[in-house]
């Protein structure tokens, strides 16, 4: 079973969340892709969708699903996103696709966060996969200095811009002991939007999509 279609299980058993006559929350890349493509279906079941992405937006408009503005939802019973790594707290690092500040929060406004990936996402310990930092562009050097301080080693991600006109510094060699911490500190950086870790808020389920089917994981 290839990694897509370990995906597309993982993507397909996260309908099983979607709470009928509600907005639920969508995040972005290619698993969310594929629960995109299965919440077609259900369009007539719910009151639409609010999306961390333009790229998520444009998929679920093509699909004759309605977008709305997250300022005018009150309630945001279930978000459904992928992830880059994943711990047995169900902590994340997310941002491989530069939509983590609107993934954030969406992720913050949710009752129930429901994490969809492959096996290959499960990790002991977070930082394997580059850490990634929306920062604003004129506090570009400043942020990488500190990062460097922090162990890190931070790249400018090239030709990537942001939907909020913003850039991205990938930090690469950090082995992430202490998830919270780390995400609040690096957030607490003048100029930082936001970092790709999901610690502070981490997901409440987990769908890990493996070659012998969709293990479910909750947040003890
Ligand atoms: C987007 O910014 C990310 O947080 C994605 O959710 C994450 O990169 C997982 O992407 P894939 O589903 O494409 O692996």
């Amino acid at each position: 079973m290839s990694a897509d279609a370990q995906k597309k299980a993982a993507a397909e058993a996260a309908l099983a969340y979607v709470e009928r006559g509600a907005v639920i929350g969508v995040g972005t890349g290619s698993t969310v892709n594929h629960f995109i493509d299965a919440l077609a279906d259900l369009r007539q079941d719910i009151a639409g969708a609010v999306s961390s992405s333009e790229a998520s937006t444009e998929r679920l408009r093509r699909h004759g699903i309605e977008v709305l503005d997250l300022n005018e939802v009150d309630r945001l019973p279930v978000y459904v996103d992928g992830a880059d790594e994943a711990n047995s707290l169900l902590q994340l690092i997310k941002g491989g696709g530069g939509a983590l500040t609107r993934e954030k929060i969406i992720a913050a406004v949710s009752q129930k966060f429901v994490c969809i990936a492959d096996r290959s996402k499960r990790v002991r310990v977070l930082g394997k996969f580059p850490l990634p930092v929306e920062v604003i562009p004129m506090a570009r050097s400043y942020v990488a200095r500190e990062l460097v301080k922090l162990g890190g080693r931070p790249e400018l991600r090239q030709g990537f811009t942001t939907d909020n006109g913003n850039i991205i510094l990938d930090v690469h060699g950090l082995e992430i002991a202490e998830p919270i911490q780390l995400e609040r500190h690096i957030n607490n950086i003048t100029g930082v939007v936001t970092n790709g870790l999901f610690a502070v808020r981490p997901a409440d389920v987990l769908l890990l999509g493996g070659p012998d089917g969709v293990e479910t994981l909750q947040a003890r």
